[in-house]
């Protein structure tokens, strides 16, 4: 990669994710169509000059020493210190790439506090001591150092109750719990981070895992989405991420800064709802790609799988929400996402297996049999969307979700993955552009 981008090696990184910064927000704060190809022309073609594009008020980046606390007096306060709430594949990923840049970048802490879900090893040691003795997660993340100033700590309260930016990365299944732990226990000017993918489903409707956060502990919350397997990025191999935000943008360009690095690289997007959803549907068509797989029905197959995938995750987003962009879809977090799940992911592994089993065995038998202990997210969400789809009658407009929770309970065979379209679905919803509005 970085022989064809020549922006990409690390030496002229600084200069590459500055200007990347500078000159995608304007255009997405103008809501562009087609942001991404638009802010993404110019890292392919190197010699245009990338800052007479930007807005005088964005070329003149503060000073990293002065943004501190995302105190906007100008005041020099204390450096941002990040916690990691989360420690499996990803969460271990994530605090590597931080604990890379609280290093070199002067308006962040050193030290990187990671929380472990305390556990013993079969050696009968902590997972904590261990890590902090060899900063290596031997159980979620073996063989990768994660850098001498990530400190891993059992004690939630603890880890979190001097941070500034929390950075949450825990399957989605325990964030309620965290959640209520942490009431009261957070700084009030504390900012959020959520790079967790699945949703919950309420009497109320979806909750996304970021609402969940922002509610519970009345504060912001931004989240970071993407193509992103962890084991890969734990190897250093090139990826995009996007980072989804509301509305402050000195607070994106903070989490943008901590992550990025020469080969992992951060695109934000004023779309919190719209990346986040991305995430967290993609899971159900990666459970379909598996199946597809598990049939050996090939290429075609699982192309207009996540095609058809693609489709439904960008309706369903836009009937939820009608502030979601087109153009968030062709970000990492849309379509890259759905293709690096669909090939590579464990949610289209084991449901490779599951349909190679004729779904004769069970998902949570074979997620305890193949996972060791990491969790699968597609199957529980395509349950949380089912009963969102039946619950407003929307069933009929989204063939592919509603089969692939069918396929997992058990209702309909794995084969049925290619049948759905026979339903004939009222399709015309999803053509519509006025239901877009
Ligand atoms: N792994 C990836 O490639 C990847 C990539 C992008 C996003 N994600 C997302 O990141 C999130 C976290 O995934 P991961 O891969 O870091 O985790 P994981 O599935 O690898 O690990 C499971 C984690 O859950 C912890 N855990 C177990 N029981 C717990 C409990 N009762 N309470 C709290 N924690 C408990 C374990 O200690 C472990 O840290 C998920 O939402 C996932 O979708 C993962
Ligand atoms: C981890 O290391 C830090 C710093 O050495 C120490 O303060 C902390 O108690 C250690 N935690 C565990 C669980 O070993
Ligand atoms: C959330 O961010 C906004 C700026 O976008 C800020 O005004 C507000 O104080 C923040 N809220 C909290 C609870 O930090
Ligand atoms: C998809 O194409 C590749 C490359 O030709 C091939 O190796 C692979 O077997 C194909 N997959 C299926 C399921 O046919």
């Amino acid at each position: 990669m970085r022989f064809h981008f020549p922006l990409y090696s690390s030496s002229s990184f600084s200069l590459f994710s500055d200007f990347t910064f500078i000159s995608s927000l304007p255009l997405i704060f103008s809501s562009s169509h087609f942001s991404p190809f638009i802010s993404m022309a110019p890292a392919f073609e190197p010699l245009s000059p990338p800052h007479q594009e930007a807005e005088p008020q964005t070329a003149t980046p503060h000073h990293a020493d002065t943004v501190n606390n995302f105190g906007n007096d100008g005041q020099v306060v204390s450096k941002s210190k990040v916690t990691v709430v989360g420690s499996g594949n990803w969460g271990s990923v994530a605090a590597k790439l931080i604990a890379s840049n609280t290093l070199k970048l002067n308006s962040f802490h050193d030290e990187v506090r990671m929380w472990v879900f305390e556990e013993t090893l079969q050696t009968g040691e902590k997972l904590t001591d261990v890590i902090n003795k060899t900063n290596e997660n031997v159980k979620y993340l073996p063989g990768i150092k994660l850098g001498k100033n990530v400190i891993a700590d059992p004690d939630l309260d603890n880890a979190v109750k001097d941070a500034n930016m929390l950075v949450f990365v825990t399957p989605h299944q325990f964030m309620e719990g965290i959640c209520k732990r942490l009431v009261g226990k957070v700084r009030g000017d504390v900012e959020a981070i959520s790079l967790i993918k699945g949703m919950e489903v309420k009497m109320e409707g979806p909750c996304m895992i970021s609402n969940l956060i922002s509610e519970q502990l009345g504060i912001n919350c931004s989240v970071l989405m993407g193509a992103n397997i962890a084991n890969e990025i734990a190897v250093e191999k090139f990826s995009e991420a996007t980072v989804g935000y509301r509305d402050n943008r000195e607070i994106v360009e903070q989490w943008v800064k901590l992550f990025s690095t020469p080969y992992f690289m951060v695109t934000p997007v004023q779309d919190v709802e719209g990346v986040e959803l991305c995430g967290t549907l993609k899971n159900v068509v990666a459970i379909a790609a598996g199946f597809v797989d598990g049939l050996e029905m090939g290429n075609n197959t699982k192309a207009a799988i996540m095609r058809i995938g693609l489709r439904e995750m960008r309706a369903f987003s836009k009937l939820l929400f009608s502030s979601v962009r087109d153009s968030t879809f062709f970000e990492s977090c849309g379509v890259a996402d759905v293709i690096t799940t669909c090939l590579g992911g464990r949610n289209r592994k084991v449901a490779e297996a599951f349909a190679r089993n004729g779904g004769k065995r069970s998902f949570d038998d074979l997620e305890a049999e193949m996972l060791q202990g990491q969790k699968l997210q597609g199957v529980s969400t395509a349950r949380e969307v089912y009963e969102v789809l039946s619950h407003r009658g929307w069933l009929e407009l989204f063939p592919l979700f509603a089969t692939v929770h069918e396929i997992c309970v058990g209702r309909l065979p794995p084969s049925a993955i290619v049948e759905y379209s026979e339903k004939k679905p009222r399709l015309s919803l999803l053509e519509d552009p006025a239901c877009y509005q």
